[in-house]
Formats: structure tokens, sequence, C-alpha cells
């Protein structure tokens, strides 16, 4: 029986990960089975947060680095866009007791701009002090991969887009920051080698899940 109690579940993972694949299948179970669940992301998950996504990713593409952001800049547009996610969607679900599958949340913001670009970690917690309250993920699902599996999976995507521009060496570093972070707690961590393409995995979240919201 579901307790009729929150619960905010978290994928990360680099690109390719298969992450967004596996939070959507999830939702699917999850819908068919009758929970009361959303499916939402980050950057993004309203239309305010997507307005704000755009910005950003529209600003990987330009190739002169004048015309890019500053790192502080595209951290802020991130934290802006997590504020009007957790006010607009995530807040309000959690409220109604639902279960929300989120793909990316703060991990994502600690792998890519603390850890890959060095941005401060002062910055960062400081805003996530004001703006996160005391909502925090009840499980994170990290999906890692071997990252020539990730870049083939990237390859086969009919919409070329800023993956391109990522190094593979950019994505080993975010990956390891992405484990280290888990094994920080581990008790709220579920990592999972995603590498191969079976069913096996998404069988086991699914598992995990049920059993953590009876
Ligand atoms: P996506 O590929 O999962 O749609 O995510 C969009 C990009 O945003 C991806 O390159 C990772 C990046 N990102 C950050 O750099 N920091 C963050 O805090 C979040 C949520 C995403």
């Amino acid at each position: 029986m579901f307790k009729k109690k929150p619960f905010f579940v978290v994928f990360e993972g680099i690109e390719g990960s298969g992450k967004s694949y596996q939070s959507n299948r999830l939702y699917k179970k999850l819908k068919q089975k009758k929970f009361p669940v959303i499916l939402t992301r980050e950057p993004g998950g309203t239309k305010t947060a997507e307005k704000i996504r755009n910005v950003i990713l529209d600003d990987y593409f330009h190739k002169d680095s004048d015309k890019q952001f500053d790192k502080n800049t595209d951290t802020l547009l991130y934290l802006a866009a997590r504020n009007e996610h957790l006010i607009n969607r995530i807040l309000p679900a959690i409220k109604k007791n639902k279960i929300v599958i989120c793909d990316r949340f703060i991990d994502s913001t600690f792998a890519y701009q603390i850890y890959g670009k060095s941005v401060s970690k002062d910055l960062v917690d400081g805003i996530h002090k004001h703006i996160l309250g005391n909502i925090k993920p009840n499980l994170t699902i990290l999906l890692t991969v071997k990252i020539s599996k990730a870049l083939s999976r990237l390859k086969k995507r009919k919409k070329k887009n800023r993956y391109d521009k990522f190094s593979k060496k950019f994505y080993i570093k975010a990956q390891n920051a992405f484990v280290k972070i888990s094994k920080k707690n581990k008790k709220k961590y579920l990592v999972l080698d995603s590498s191969n393409d079976d069913k096996k995995i998404e069988q086991k979240i699914l598992e995990v899940i049920l059993n953590r919201i009876k």
C-alpha cells in the first residue's frame, strides 16, 4: 500500500547515461499502477524555468567565448530555473503527497559547475540555503556509464546539440564527480551501471522504488 507520503526521486548522470529514458520508464510504470506521480526535469519543468533553460542551452552554441555567459552567470541561471521549478512544480506536488521524479537536480550543479567548472561552492550553497528550504531528494539514482558507450548513444541522437561541445575529458570528470558525491551519503543513493542496454536496470529501479514507498 502507498503510504500517501511524498517521495522525491532524482535521476543523475552524464549525458548518454540513460537517465531521461529510465525516469520516463519509471514514470510510466508508476502511472500504470495508479500512483500519484509527476515527471519533471532540470533545468526546466515549468513554463518560466523552461524559458531559462532555453537561454542556458542556447548559450552553449556560441562559438566565440566573448559571446558566452561567464560561468557564474551560467550557474545563477541554473539556480534561477531551480527556484522557479521548486516553487511552481516540486513543492506543490510534494504538498499533495505525490511521487516526484526529477531528471537532474542539485548534484548536476555540483558535478558540472562546482567540480567541472570550479564555480565557488559557497555561492551555490548560499543560494541553495535560500531556495531549497527543507526539500531534499529521498533517493538519488545515479546512472553510470562507460564513456565510450555514452558517446555512441549521443551520436545516435537525431537532434545534434551541445553534446558535441564537451570533450571526453569533461564527461569523465563529471561522472567521477557524481560518483564522489554519491559516496558521501550512501543510504540516499542507488548507483547503477547502465552501460548495457538491457531491461534489468528498469526492473531494479522499479523494485527499489516500490519498496521505498510502501
Ligand atoms: P539534460 O541533458 O539532462 O537535458 O541537461 C541539460 C544540461 O544542463 C546538461 O548538459 C547538464 C546541464 N546542467 C548543469 O550543468 N547544471 C545543472 O545544475 C543542471 C540541472 C544541468
